[in-house]
């Protein structure tokens, strides 16, 4: 792999990805980000990437759905693997809208496999990028393995099941050199503020409530997104072509359990002389419609085969994430200032 197409690359996952890629993989090649730059894509991720790796990196902002587009860029940087990040990622959105969710994740998807197919003389692999969310909800025991039935209970997860299937059918029906990985949680630098860990931490700083939903007893796994990098690159690697691997964090939390860490951590970093513990602030609203009671992964096969294992601690991975976002002020000013980060929190929690 010396020609890496990445898709959706200036989002969470994918601008950690590339980051990762360019500077501490043992990868030496190219990396080529494709992104339709929807409200979750910010270009400015990656200038630092663009200015310290000229020659390994190249940007054009297109569509998935756009094979005219894609098929130029094949042909143009001798592709040889794909990562598939883009998509759009949030539950909330999926429910309120799921328009977009179809198009992208799902045709999205089989636009990208007919044209690796198209390709399939010079593809080494087509890596997709999925969810622990297709496997839908657990009781209070129990793990998803590979073997998991799936039972998506969103149009955010039924759209990336859709889209698994289409993968996994490719490398049965057409040979297609194919990996699918489904991860847990993420948390990390550079994630919008409409999903929970920056939501709270924003909030939190500023004062404002924290929302939680029902009872806050829903259950999360949750992975530092380093380690979700590093993952994907080993199955890019050496994962078997035509498995998937669940990736987790070993990090099981009730939502109001992370809230509450988050409170007490942001007390102790960023405390606030004379008002009251962080705590105060958090909110019971409405709950989710279809909210999946509890998320958690046995990576046991991802363990096994290419000795992977999550190195950051939720202490450690946390305190990053939250000294990330004080750091970068501007990055957060940038996004709470734009016109779709403001109609979202509007139209969800009935404020700014
Ligand atoms: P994100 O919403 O932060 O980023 C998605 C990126 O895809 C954005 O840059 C956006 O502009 C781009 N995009 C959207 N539609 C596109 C299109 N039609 N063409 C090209 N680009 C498009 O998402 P994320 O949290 O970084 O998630 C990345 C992937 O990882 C997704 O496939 C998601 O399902 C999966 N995933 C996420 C998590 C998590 O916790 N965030 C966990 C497991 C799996
Ligand atoms: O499990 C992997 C999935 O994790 C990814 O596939 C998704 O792309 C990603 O968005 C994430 O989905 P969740 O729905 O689990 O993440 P979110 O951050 O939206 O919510 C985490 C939990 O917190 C969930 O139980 C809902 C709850 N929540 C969320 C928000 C935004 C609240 O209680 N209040 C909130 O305001």
């Amino acid at each position: 792999m010396q020609n890496i197409l990445v898709t959706g690359g200036c989002g969470f996952i994918g601008t950690n990805f590339i980051f990762y890629m360019l500077s501490a993989a043992d990868y030496k090649g190219r990396i080529i980000n494709v992104d339709k730059l929807t409200y979750a894509g910010n270009p400015d991720n990656l200038v630092a990437a663009e200015k310290k790796f000229k020659e390994r990196y190249i940007f054009h902002q297109a569509d998935i759905c756009d094979a005219r587009a894609l098929v130029d860029i094949f042909d143009l940087y001798a592709v040889d693997a794909i990562c598939n990040f883009a998509a759009e990622s949030h539950v909330d959105r999926s429910i309120v809208k799921p328009d977009a969710f179809i198009k992208t994740n799902i045709e999205g998807t089989f636009c990208l496999l007919e044209l690796a197919r198209q390709f399939q003389h010079q593809l080494e692999l087509f890596h997709h990028v999925s969810t622990d969310e297709v496997y839908g909800s657990l009781g209070r025991d129990g793990h998803f393995t590979e073997e998991t039935p799936y039972r998506p209970n969103s149009p955010y997860s039924a759209s990336k099941a859709s889209s698994d299937h289409l993968v996994r059918a490719y490398f049965k029906t057409y040979g297609l050199p194919v990996t699918i990985s489904n991860c847990s949680n993420n948390y990390g630098p550079y994630q919008f503020p409409e999903k929970m860990v920056p939501l709270i931490i924003l909030n939190a700083l500023e004062g404002k409530p924290l929302p939680v939903y029902g009872k806050g007893l829903n259950v999360r796994d949750w992975l530092y997104v380093i380690d979700h990098c590093q993952a994907i690159w080993e199955i890019m690697k050496a994962g078997r072509r035509g498995e998937t691997y669940n990736i987790g964090g070993q990090c099981e939390m009730a939502n109001i359990d992370l809230v509450g860490r988050i409170c007490d951590l942001l007390d102790e970093i960023a405390p606030r002389p004379d008002a009251p513990p962080r705590r105060e602030l958090i909110r019971f609203v409405k709950d989710r419609p279809g909210h999946d009671m509890r998320y958690a992964i046995d990576f046991s096969k991802l363990t096994d085969e290419l000795g992977w294992m999550p190195h950051e601690s939720f202490e450690s991975g946390i305190q990053k994430t939250i000294h990330w976002y004080l750091d970068n002020q501007a990055w957060v000013e940038l996004v709470k200032s734009g016109a779709h980060y403001q109609r979202w929190m509007k139209q969800q929690y009935g404020g700014g």
